[in-house]
């Protein structure tokens, strides 16, 4: 079991939760998940890792309610305990001394791009962070992105605060002045395919955190299946981070809209639709 060490909302339905999980707080490097439960005979969901105390023997875990199990999250308090986590997964980000690079945030993406782009700068590299949400209060880990860049740059879609625009304005502008070694991205599908045709003209390498539906994270059920270019490869094992210009997006797309019929069906208790249907 793994205890709530604090809770606090970030946006009305984003949270920041500090979790004790000592081994992980110690082993995490960027880029790299865990896989909890909330409750028994509840599903597994996987989450970044946003950052960790490896004295405190703690992880900090962003999420957003978007359905039953990460409304089951957020519903817990400080205090309270999770079933269960397993972690550290994934690959961690591939970092170098690259120059200049600039990460790309949209919406909860944000506690993608946080340690990434920690990890990017302690590598010496000039970050040029660019966080974008649809609206002010949807903004989550501002002060956090901040700073960790060394020029930061916001945008809302409705221009309630910072630029008016999406965050491919201000990267067309950053591609415009040169000298931009790697692009890394997080965020909505739409928004990390964005970025990618974006940088796609000048062929600056871009990375993207992609977020298909895993179950075992172990590379053994197929549920988080990705093409990347003509090779198929598990966003669990091999991933989450790719080479952007590679992904297919259509085919994300899709099997992210394979379980909505469930997800919107009366659930019953103990009820796991996603643990029950290994994707081919
Ligand atoms: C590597 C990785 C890191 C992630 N990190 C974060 C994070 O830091 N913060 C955050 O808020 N979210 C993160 N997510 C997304 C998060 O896992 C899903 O929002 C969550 O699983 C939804 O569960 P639910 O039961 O609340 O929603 P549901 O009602 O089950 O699903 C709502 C939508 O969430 C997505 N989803 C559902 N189940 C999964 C699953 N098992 N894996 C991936 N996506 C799923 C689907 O697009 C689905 O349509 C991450 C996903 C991945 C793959
Ligand atoms: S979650 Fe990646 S193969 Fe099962």
């Amino acid at each position: 079991m793994n205890r709530i060490v604090s809770k606090e909302w970030l946006a009305p339905t984003v949270a920041r939760l500090v979790v004790e999980a000592p081994l992980t707080a110690r082993k995490r490097l960027a880029g790299q998940f865990v896989i909890l439960r909330v409750k028994d005979h509840g599903e597994r969901i996987p989450l970044t890792i946003a950052g960790s105390d490896p004295d405190a023997g703690t992880i900090t875990l962003v999420v957003q309610k978007v359905g039953k199990t990460t409304s089951d999250l957020c519903a817990l308090e400080a205090g309270d305990t999770l079933l269960d986590l397993a972690g550290p997964l994934g690959v961690p980000t591939h970092v170098e001394n690259w120059g200049r690079v600039v990460c790309v945030a949209g919406g909860v993406g944000a506690a993608v791009v946080l340690p990434i782009a920690e990890a990017v700068k302690a590598a010496g590299n000039e970050v040029d962070v660019i966080l974008g949400a649809r609206s002010q209060d949807l903004l989550v880990l501002e002060d956090e992105l901040r700073a960790a860049s060394t020029h930061f740059h916001l945008t809302t879609d409705d221009g309630s605060v910072g630029e008016k625009a999406l965050v491919i304005t201000p990267l067309q502008r950053l591609l415009d002045e040169g000298n931009v070694k790697m692009v890394i991205a997080a965020g909505p599908v739409p928004m990390m395919r964005a970025v990618c045709e974006t940088t796609r003209p000048s062929a600056t390498p871009t990375m993207v955190s992609l977020n298909p539906v895993m179950v075992d994270g172990t590379g053994m059920c197929g549920g988080c299946r990705v093409h990347i270019g003509d090779q198929v490869k598990y966003a669990c094992v091999d991933g989450p981070e790719f080479d952007g210009h590679k992904v297919d997006f259509d085919e994300l797309r899709a099997r992210l809209a394979i379980y909505r019929s469930q997800e919107q069906a009366p659930r019953g208790p103990g009820h796991c639709e996603k643990q029950m249907t290994p994707v081919s």
